[in-house]
């Protein structure tokens, strides 16, 4: 990916990642999903009082592309408050690979450091539809 791409996909990242509302974990997380049509959409993780109620920053990413009309992606950057990235969790794979199984991945830990994956990397054989024969 083009570094100044990358680097306009972190800071949008981060300023989701600065509005996380993470009181239990006080773990931030932040996504920028780039659309196949350029256009970025965030998300960050939203906590509730009612632990299991959760949402993770990669899925409120999807969740804003798809509401407005974008279905296809280029790339998802999500930053971690930790040196070592962290991983997306399971959940947010195979709702991602819904979508764009083969999807470029960059994890970026609090000192930048990046690291590449995809979706299918990070979940193969995820559950499709095809299935379930629907
Ligand atoms: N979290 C995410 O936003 N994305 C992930 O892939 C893993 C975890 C959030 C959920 C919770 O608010 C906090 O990180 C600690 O688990």
């Amino acid at each position: 990916m083009d570094p100044g791409l990358l680097a306009m996909l972190i800071a949008k990242a981060r300023a989701a990642q600065a509005h996380a509302y993470a009181p239990a974990s006080r773990f931030a997380v932040g996504a920028a999903l780039l659309g196949v049509d350029g256009r970025v959409f965030a998300g960050c993780n939203v906590e509730n009082a009612s632990f299991g109620l959760t949402l993770c920053a990669e899925r409120n990413a999807l969740g804003t592309a798809v509401a407005e009309g974008v279905r296809a992606f280029h790339a998802l950057v999500v930053v971690t408050p930790v040196v070592e990235p962290a991983y997306p969790c399971g959940a947010c794979r195979q709702v991602l690979a819904e979508f764009a199984p083969k999807l470029p991945l960059f994890l970026v830990g609090r000192d930048d450091r990046i690291v590449r994956s995809t979706v299918e990397q990070l979940l193969p054989h995820a559950f499709r539809f095809e299935y379930s024969g629907t």
